[in-house]
């Protein structure tokens, strides 16, 4: 599908990754972050139950891999333990950051876990930037992070139509997700 960024109308196109595209990801999300812990959490994930094969995107420019943003499954435990999908990690190449990639992959992801029936996305991120595109703290709708160190404002919740009020409770990370953690 072909999205427009959204600041100067670059054409990108976002898709499920493919393994031809795995060794370009790990480069792109390891220069977004600066460290190679995010980098090895979307290689964990990728080999885990965990994975959804179509809800790993990435953002191609002139067939260049210049985003990727991975929706995967976590664990709410309330009365029942339920997988819910979580939002991590996003990542842009420095270059191409503040153009709309990220949009462009987070939006597309929201749509295909709508289709998919999903009934919520998970993100633990910066406050200043998922609330755009509906996330809210998680809290606030009796969803409570993994850990105290998480801030509040910090882990957020997308509501999509299939979700009701039964999602609560804590949310669980796989054990790979502590490679990422601080
Ligand atoms: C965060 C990230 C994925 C956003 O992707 P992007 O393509 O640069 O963002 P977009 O162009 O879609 O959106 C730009 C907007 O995001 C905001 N933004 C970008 N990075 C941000 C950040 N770290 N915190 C808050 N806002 C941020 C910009 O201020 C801009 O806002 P504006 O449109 O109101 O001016 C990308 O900057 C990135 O890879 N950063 C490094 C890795 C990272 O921090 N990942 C996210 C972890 S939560």
């Amino acid at each position: 599908m072909k999205e427009q960024g959204t600041r100067n109308q670059v054409a990108i196109i976002v898709r499920p990754e493919i393994p031809a595209d795995y060794e370009a990801v790990a480069q792109v999300v390891e220069a977004a972050f600066g460290r190679p812990n995010e980098a090895q959490l979307v290689e964990l994930i990728r080999t885990s139950d965990n994975y959804v094969p179509e809800l790993a995107l990435v953002a191609e420019e002139d067939g260049r891999v210049v985003g990727h943003a991975m929706f995967s499954y976590v664990t709410l435990r309330g009365a029942e333990e339920r997988r819910v999908l979580c939002l991590a990690p996003v990542a842009v190449a420095p270059e191409r950051q503040r153009s709309g990639v990220g949009s462009a992959l987070v939006r597309h992801g929201i749509r295909l876990a709508e289709g998919r029936g999903e009934p919520l996305i998970i993100v633990e991120g910066h406050p200043g930037y998922y609330p755009r595109f509906g996330f809210e703290r998680a809290r606030s709708h009796g969803i409570e992070p993994p850990s105290p160190d998480i801030p509040d404002a910090a882990f957020m919740v997308l509501r999509l139509s299939r979700y009701d009020g039964r999602y609560r409770g804590q949310v669980l990370f796989p054990a790979a997700f502590a490679v990422a953690e601080a």
